[in-house]
């Protein structure tokens, strides 16, 4: 129990030294509405996808680049960095930020739970 809090701890160090923006907390509850929201047809092991591309590594990716992912045209055409904010914005209004796109999904209208799956998303590498 004591090693378990103790490695806990560690993780909310580094995770507070890498992102100074938000709560140690938030990555982990992000863990849980990724399990809600997301993890239906995303994984987010390296090289597994699911209806949607592996969301591994996505922080800092650049857009429709999972070779073996059939990714529609309209999110062909994008050509972005998906940074927290364009995130943000795709998964808060997927339909609207990507008209024509593939992903089934209405959207995350909740703001902190949107940070927080971001910050999980950042724990991904
Ligand atoms: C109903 C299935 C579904 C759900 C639920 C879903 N997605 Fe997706 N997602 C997709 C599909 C399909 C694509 C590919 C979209 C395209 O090609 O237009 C995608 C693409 C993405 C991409 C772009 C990946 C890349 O390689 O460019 C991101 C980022 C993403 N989803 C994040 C999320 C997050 C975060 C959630 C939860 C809040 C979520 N998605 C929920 C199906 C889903």
């Amino acid at each position: 129990m004591k090693r378990l809090i103790g490695s806990l701890m560690a993780a909310a160090i580094s995770f507070g030294a890498m992102s100074q923006a938000f709560a140690a907390g938030d990555a982990a509850h992000g863990g849980k509405v990724f399990e809600e929201e997301c993890a239906d047809c995303h994984s987010v092991k390296d090289g597994k996808n699911k209806k949607g591309p592996s969301l591994f590594n996505i922080l800092g990716r650049k857009s429709a680049t999972i070779a073996d992912f059939n990714y529609s045209d309209a999110m062909r055409a994008k050509n972005t960095i998906w940074n927290a904010e364009v995130i943000n914005e795709y998964i808060r209004a997927p339909k609207k930020s990507v008209p024509g796109g593939k992903m089934k999904y209405d959207g995350l209208d909740d703001e902190k739970a949107r940070e927080e799956v971001i910050n999980y998303l950042g724990t991904l590498h």
